[in-house]
């Protein structure tokens, strides 16, 4: 949930390390802090509540000045965002400094025994328990090395870490366990962090760290090994990834670059995939499991938020086209609840980050049942990546903006792509013929532009709704996930009240709060749902609400009963969701950027949410 960056070499650590923890605070940001080891071997510690920005402003560069050094951003789990329970957290002696991910899950029965052994704490935090127990056994074993490997041992629980020694002052060590981490190996100098864009401005050389492994870094070099001493050889990776590409390229948020990208993202995600005379599709990643697919009981689907909307389209899709049952899971759910899993069941992992700790749960217990496990992720290398026993790529490229915007129409065509996979190997008679899909395929990205292109039509619509205090969505068919979509975005970066519906389940509840304040968005598209939709619509204004249409460019008919349109070009129904969801990702932008939210990092929110 946090991020982690640590500097070793010949440079100043201190802007390195500050320019890392920008890059990295989307995945957390509620306080911030360095260590800085300097000239005379002292390590400083400086640290507060408030954005990375506040730790550059108010730390005295001239006394933070030294080689080496680490640094994090946090999201807080245990313990209020404060100056006091920000990152880094020392030893009761100040010797050992630690950063920390993730959470010591028996963090009391270790403090019971360092309070036994007379340690005292400052922190209610997780992690100034660690602390304290390196400190512990470094007292004993006065190697600082061994002492983080018996520490760790003990410990019940994620981490990623990198801490520092006072008595060992040169080195750097870096473990992971359900907490990404990796070291940037560069020209005479080494980084460690917990995301590889924090490392990209300075060498594009990596080594992801494996669960169990620790790395002991210093001006000469590094070393692998596991907590459980077994030294471990692996060869740097080369990045495939630009600093462009993860910087806001002109526009005043990455959340609005993101749907911006969209015509493009979508593209990479099918790009070299789909045979566009036969309308084929073929996955690399999946050909391994492809005949465990085809002959599959059911598929369950499991992800978090919105990747779990986009479960529930694919479930529409599989279900429609390939006839095969299909099972949507919140993944936070299914773990909990002994889920019968058998083993010809496949089980889809959907994920941006690939990081997300439900989903990683959900995942190892669908393997713990002997199921075939298939990811579709954006972040490569990732650990559901990692983990799954097949999978594919979105090839988003980064989503920095909290609100995930691309990912989720790269993990929808990610879904169409499976269901033309399966479809013709199913041969199934369908709807719409797959050359006619292949080709609609094709001009997908032009209708995606198009719409980029009037955003501004949207963006008067958002203007009229920035001070509503509540919003329905409503959607049916492939078009509910995409209301509970739009849902979502709107309460996460404008705080907004909003929910999501089947448009016909409205008269079983939620008509009641219908009245001339009421904005009600209603995706009502020209396919064999639309007079239903209409239907609606008249209930609605039967009851004063507001309409907000969302409708095709041909549709006359809906301006007798819209009060706002948002335009969209008409598309297949398997592509609806991918064309339906953007006006409505660009309806909560405007509505909070309007609003003066922090749209890029709305409160309480983390980009990646890797603990339970
Ligand atoms: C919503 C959002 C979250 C994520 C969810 C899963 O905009 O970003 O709901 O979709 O936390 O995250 P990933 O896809 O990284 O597993």
């Amino acid at each position: 949930m946090c991020g982690i960056v640590g500097y070793i070499g010949k440079k100043n650590a201190l802007p390195i390390i500050i320019n890392g923890l920008k890059r990295l605070e989307y995945r957390g940001y509620d306080s911030a802090g360095v260590t800085i080891l300097n000239n005379k071997n002292q390590l400083l510690t400086f640290k507060r509540a408030g954005k990375v920005a506040d730790l550059e402003k108010n730390i005295n560069k001239d006394i933070f000045s030294g080689d080496t050094g680490i640094g994090h951003t946090r999201w807080a789990t245990h313990g209020e965002p404060s100056d006091i329970n920000a990152h880094p957290h020392y030893s009761s002696d100040d010797s050992i400094i630690l950063v920390h991910n993730g959470i010591i899950e028996n963090y009391k029965f270790l403090k019971n025994n360092l309070i036994k052994e007379n340690y005292k704490f400052a922190t209610e935090t997780d992690t100034e328990v660690l602390v304290n127990l390196i400190h512990f056994n470094y007292a004993n074993t006065k190697n600082f090395e061994k002492a983080v490997q018996i520490s760790l041992t003990a410990v019940e629980g994620t981490y990623g870490i990198a801490c520092m020694c006072k008595y060992e002052p040169d080195k750097i060590i870096a473990a992971r366990k359900g907490s990404p981490l990796l070291i940037g190996v560069g020209i005479e100098e080494i980084l460690v962090a917990s995301d590889p864009s924090a490392v990209l401005n300075y060498t594009k050389k990596v080594i992801y760290l494996e669960d169990g492994e620790m790395a002991v870094v210093t001006k000469s070099g590094y070393g692998l090994k596991t907590i459980e001493d077994i030294q471990v050889l692996r060869e740097a990776e080369e990045l495939d990834l630009l600093q462009g590409e993860i910087e806001k390229g002109g526009y005043d948020h990455f959340m609005l670059k993101e749907i911006c990208e969209q015509s493009e993202t979508i593209q990479n995600t099918y790009r070299g995939r789909i045979n566009f005379d036969t309308g084929v599709a073929k996955l690399g990643g999946l050909e391994n499991v492809l005949e465990k697919m085809l002959k599959a009981r059911r598929f369950i689907i499991t992800a978090c938020g919105t990747a779990w909307h986009a479960g529930l389209v694919g479930e529409h899709m599989i279900e429609q086209y390939c006839r095969i049952p299909v099972e949507v899971e919140y993944a936070s759910e299914f773990r909990y609840r002994r889920p019968i899993i058998y083993p010809d069941d496949i089980i889809i992992v959907i994920s941006q980050s690939g990081e997300t700790a439900d989903t990683l749960a959900a995942l190892r217990e669908a393997k713990k049942h002997g199921a075939t496990t298939i990811g579709i992720v954006n972040v490569i290398g990732s650990t559901i990546a990692r983990e799954v026993e097949a999978g594919t790529y979105i090839h988003a490229g980064p989503e920095i903006g909290v609100a995930s915007t691309k990912a989720f129409t790269s993990q929808l065509m990610s879904l169409v792509l499976i269901t033309l996979m399966l479809a013709k190997e199913k041969n199934v008679k369908l709807q719409d013929s797959l050359l006619s899909l292949a080709e609609e395929l094709k001009r997908l990205p032009g209708k995606i532009q198009k719409m980029v292109d009037k955003r501004e039509e949207y963006k008067k619509v958002a203007e009229k709704f920035k001070d509503s205090k509540n919003f329905l969505y409503l959607g049916r068919g492939y078009n509910f996930p995409v209301a509970l979509e739009g849902a979502l975005k709107l309460k996460e970066i404008s705080y907004i009240h909003a929910e999501g519906y089947p448009a016909a389940e409205m008269k079983h509840g939620p008509i009641a709060l219908i009245d001339k304040n009421m904005p009600i968005v209603i995706i009502a598209p020209l396919d064999r749902t639309y007079d239903k939709i209409i239907s609606n619509i008249e209930e609605v204004k039967a009851r004063k609400g507001i309409v907000i249409a969302l409708a095709n460019d041909e549709d006359e008919n809906i301006k007798n009963y819209a009060d706002y349109i948002l335009r969209v070009p008409k598309t297949l129904a398997l592509f609806a969701p991918i064309i339906n969801v953007i006006p409505l990702q660009f309806l909560s932008y405007y509505i909070a950027a309007i609003r003066g939210c922090d749209v890029d990092q709305p409160r309480n929110l983390a980009k990646s949410v890797t603990v339970e």
